[in-house]
Order: C-alpha cells, then structure tokens, then sequence
C-alpha cells in the first residue's frame, strides 16, 4: 500500500511524477503529493483525495525541478489530511515511504530531543527527522540516510531527496518492494514496474534490505550489511504492465469480461495432451500435507481448493489466513508443501507466512500474478496465473485463474497419489477445457443482474449461502459486495444458518443461494426453504435443473449454464462479481477505487 516513485531526469518532473503516481493509485487514494529539487531548491506540493485533486493544485501552483519523488497514499497512521500527505520534509531532507515504521514513537521523541519537533501524526515524518538530525550533526546526505536506516524497525520502502542535491536519490527496501528504472541519462525508482513502464524497460529490483545511492549515471547498491551488491537487470514486458480499460467504464467490468479470455491462456499454459503441464518437482506422492496461506479473496481461493485437494487427491490441507498463520507458531510437518496464494506477489502477511515456512517445509510454491514479486522469487516453485495486470481494488479474473491453478495442482496431486486415473483425468481436463464457453454464457446473465441489483442497492443486510466448495464463493461474493457497495454482507455454509444466523431473517433480507444441481444440492435446497419460511427473498443462482425443481417461493433466480461438479465455483464466481458490481453501480460508489481500501497490502 501507498505508491512511491522517484525520477531524476532531464526534463521538467512534475508531469512523470503525476503520471506514474497515476499507475500507482491503486495502492492507496487518500492523498497525493510530489516533492523536487529545483536549483538546489526543495519544494513539495500535496493534496487530499485522488490524484487529480494533486494535478489541479499542480495547475495553480507548478513545481519546478528535473529531480523529485512522488507518493499516493493509504493512511496507516494519522488521518488523510494535507499535512500527513507525503512526501514529509524536514529542513534539507524529504521523504516517501510505503510501510510502516514501528518504533516511530521512540524515534520521534530521539528527534524532538535534538530540537526537532514532530508536525504530524504520521510515522513517516520521523525519517526525515532523524536524517536531518544527522545532517544537523554534520554528515552528508548518504551518510545521514545510512545512519537512519540502522535506526529503523518495521517494514519499509523509502526514497529520499535532498536539497542542494539536484542529482541524488536514496532508496531503501526492507519488507516493501521496489524497483530501479534505468533510463538514457535519467533513472528512476518506483514501487513496482507498473509505475516505471512509461519511463523505461530496463528494471533492477532491490533485494530485501538493499539501499541504493543513485544518480543519473545509474545506481550504486549495498545490501543489508552494507556490502556493495550486483543486482541483476532485466527487461520487463511492456504489455503486460498496460493499465488501460479499453472502452469499459471500469477497470473492474473489463477484468470481469476479460475471464474467458484469460482463463483459456491460463489453461493452455497449464493443461497438455493428456497430462497437466506443472514442474516435475511438484510431487505430490507420498505427501503428508498441504499447506495453504493467503488473504482475502487469495483465501477463499484456498478454501475452495481445499475442498479439491482433499476430494481429488486426498491429501490432507491446512488453511489460514496468512496474519493468523504467522503468529499462531503452526507445527508443520517436514514432509508437506506450503502453497502462498497473493494475486500482488506482495502481500505483508502473506509474504511473511511464507518466510515462516521456508526452513520447515519440503518446497514453498507461490501461486502469484504478478511473477516478478517477493513472493514469487522468495518461494522455491512458482506458479503464475497469468490473469494479467488486474488494476480494480476488488480482485475478480485473479480469483478465477487462482481457482484454476489450484484446480490443477489437485488434479496432479491426485494423480501422483493414485487417487485419478488416466480416464478421470481426462473427463477433469475437458471439464476445465469447457469453462471459458461456459462463461462467456455466463456473462450474458449481466442484463438480468442489473435488475437484481437495483433492488439489492436498497438492501441493508445481505447474506450468501453455500455448501461445499460453494461455500468459500458464499464468502467470496459477500466479500465483494460488501468492498465496492459498502453493503453489510455476509457468507455462510448452508448448513450453518439455523445455529445463529437465520436469525436475521426477515422480509427486508435478500438472501442468495448459490446452488448448482449436485448432490448437495437438496441439502441446500432444505436450508433455502428455511429461509423462505422465515420471509426471506430468496434469489437462487442454479442451473436449469436446479431452477426447475426450486424456483418456487424465490424471489427471483438467476440461471447457470451446467457445469462439471468440482468447478462450479470457478464459473460461479461470476455472478457473485456481477451482482457486487451492479449493485454498487446502482448506489454510485466509486467501483474502482472503493473507500478505505488499497490494492497491494504491503502492511501488516
Ligand atoms: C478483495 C481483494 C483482497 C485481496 C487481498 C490479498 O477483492 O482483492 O481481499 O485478495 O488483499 O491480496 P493479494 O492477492 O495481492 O495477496
């Protein structure tokens, strides 16, 4: 969370700044700032709210300099208000940053002892305290920001400037990724290489407690210790960083009609002949144990595939979030495999789970989108979803090609234990060959969905039920509609709604039931009954069969073409993204950018 980019260039940087700010924005939107050195001269401006609010200020009062940093923000601490907006300046020195620092209080009270006295309420403003603290005591800029970073606890990405320095950048990692962007006698620094396509396609990332001085004639970096490193340069995809809607309205009604297509790469890449093209080394036989961490949306694709690993391959699986996961000391056996599911690949939580596991485990293995991130390089095996950028804060094709990946990890993991024939195999594979059509025809329910969702708009309590491997995409789709239309929304197993939550059952309670004809189906058929009985407005997501035999008593329903029982929640997925998207279209609230959240979850 928050973004943060650095240019020292050769033309005017203001605009660069705005512009990768842009690219940025996903990681946070509570206000927006850019800092430069002009002549020597630092100045800053920031603002409130989006980054346009940061443009128009731009317009009023521009800001000179061909050296500057730039930051959007997420507030961890102290409110979104202009002086807690980044970049934070203290006297010559000012900084950005993404994470958070944890002994601010100590730091801040160090700072305030030398005479320098805290502005804000912010953790931030106590690093260009202390670097000025020791300017003040004599050191030069490279020196000051090194003797600052021994004093810091946390996780961090930072970038400092400096006054009288038109040709210095400080960057720093530890916790928080970032990138260096090598231009033609211009480089420059950002958190991800989304934020640095515009500007170049050459990327050194930083490893993990890496600084780096750099100029425009390139970047000189040390490691944790202080030891100058050789870190690789490599060249990004400048098309898989494009960040463009494409006609949609939004980022996410494009990343929702975007999943037959990228669902058919993803199976291309994974599905051969006759057999699921995964690493040899992903063996499964003989495993005593799957481990499986994520957050969010990330989970509930982990509790869906727990469902698969255990039916299809009867492997035993453990799942977690990953911040109950790193701190509850879980014992693991030595022979099992530990699985990270982050669409960012940046995850704090997760990220830090998956260190956990590193020592105890036979082989980590990410399951990211981004396949450039910590955790995909941090992990021994690494599995992309190929979803491509995904820029809506509410994550839908990642979800979908997570469920995929995961969907054939099962399907090896069965084989290699003997639990799935040649035979079964085949009928699998051609079941998941079959879902880009099924969904495509899916998609078309959208016209009866926006119907649904204008009165769904006017609900105050939604809930969603499941069973079985419907059940996580209960809790899915509740996650979704709560994040993008503020409504309360809940999931639940079916079964589970007579031990408390029927209670809230009344006339005034849209209840959706996503139920395929399996062979739980009559079991969840009972528990919507239970509902109906209680005046619930039942809307019942099923397929043909299924609405023929429930319909009745529904408020409405909503139909599904058939689908092979294990992946139903691959296809489903849909109109649970659908009816979250609508329904905060119908309430006007900002679908790609919703309140309070972020995209990339670099804190803990
Ligand atoms: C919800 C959503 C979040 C993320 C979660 C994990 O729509 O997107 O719940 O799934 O923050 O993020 P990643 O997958 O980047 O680790």
């Amino acid at each position: 969370m928050c973004g943060i980019i650095g240019v020292l260039g050769n033309h005017e940087v203001a605009p660069l700044l705005v512009e990768s700010l842009k690219r940025l924005e996903y990681r946070g939107y509570d206000s927006a700032g850019i800092a430069t050195v002009n002549g020597g001269r630092l100045d800053r401006r920031r603002a409130v709210g989006k980054l346009v609010n940061l443009s128009d200020l731009l317009v009023h009062e521009p800001l000179a300099g061909k050296a500057g940093i730039g930051h959007t923000r997420w507030a961890t601490h102290g409110a979104a208000t202009v002086g807690n907006a980044h970049p934070h300046r203290s006297g010559p020195v000012a900084v950005v940053h993404n994470g958070i620092i944890e002994n601010f209080r100590e730091l801040r009270e160090e700072a305030a002892a030398a005479g320098l006295r805290a502005e804000t309420q912010t953790d931030t403003e106590t690093v260009a305290l202390i670097t000025r603290m020791f300017i003040d005591r004599g050191l030069p800029p490279r020196e000051a920001a090194v003797a600052t970073l021994k004093k810091l606890e946390g996780a961090f990405a930072l970038l400092w400037i400096f006054e009288g320095e038109d040709d210095l950048l400080i960057a720093a990692r530890k916790g928080s990724p970032l990138a260096i962007g090598h231009g033609d006698g211009e480089m420059f620094v950002g958190s991800d290489a989304i934020a640095l396509a515009p500007l170049t396609d050459r990327i050194t990332y930083l490893a993990e407690g890496d600084y780096a001085f750099v100029t425009r004639k390139g970047a000189e970096i040390y490691d944790a210790e202080g030891r100058r490193a050789n870190r690789d340069e490599t060249r990004i995809d400048l098309g898989a960083t494009r960040v463009e809607k494409g006609g949609y309205k939004h980022f996410m009604a494009k990343e929702i009609a975007e999943q037959p297509v990228v669902l058919g790469d993803a199976l291309r890449h994974y599905l051969g002949e006759d057999a699921v093209n995964l690493p040899e080394t992903l063996d499964f036989t003989g495993l005593d144990q799957l481990t499986l961490v994520a957050c969010g949306t990330a989970f509930y694709a982990c509790t869906v595939a727990k469902y698969w690993f255990e039916s299809l391959a009867g492997l035993p699986c453990e799942i977690d979030v990953a911040s109950e996961f790193r701190y509850r000391e879980p014992p693991l056996p030595e022979n099992s495999f530990a699985v990270f599911v982050s669409q960012s690949g940046e995850t704090a939580d997760t990220l830090a789970a998956l260190r956990y596991c590193a020592e105890k485990v036979r082989k980590t293995v990410a399951v990211v989108n981004v396949a450039t991130s910590s955790i995909a390089r941090e992990c021994d095996v690494a599995l992309p979803i190929l979803a491509g950028v995904e820029v809506g804060v509410a994550s839908t094709k990642a979800f979908t090609c997570q469920l995929l990946v995961l969907a054939v990890m099962a399907l090896k993991a069965g084989v290699d234990r003997g639990r799935i024939g040649p035979e079964a195999l085949a009928a699998h594979m051609e079941a998941l060959r079959s879902l880009p059509g099924l969904m495509n025809a899916a998609l078309a329910t959208s016209e009866p969905i926006v119907k649904l969702a204008e009165r769904l708009a006017e609900a105050q309590d939604i809930l969603f039920l499941g069973r079985g491997p419907m059940f996580p995409l209960a809790l899915e789709g509740a996650l979704k509609l709560k994040e993008i239309s503020y409504i309360h929304a809940e999931g639940y197993a079916s079964g589970e709604l007579k031990h408390g939550p029927i209670a809230l059952i009344d006339r005034t309670v849209p209840v959706i039931v996503m139920a395929p004809h399996d062979r739980l189906f009559d079991k969840t058929v009972s528990n919507m009954q239970e509902v109906m009985a209680r005046h619930g407005m039942v809307l019942l997501i099923s397929d043909a069969k299924g609405i023929a035999e429930a319909a009745e008593g529904t408020w409405a329903t909503l139909k599904m073409p058939a689908v092979a029982e294990p992946f139903a929640p691959i296809l489903y997925a849909l109109p649970a993204q659908l009816l979250a998207y609508h329904t905060a279209i119908a309430k006007g609230t900002d679908v790609d950018q919703p309140r309070n959240l972020a995209k990339s979850v670099t804190v803990e």
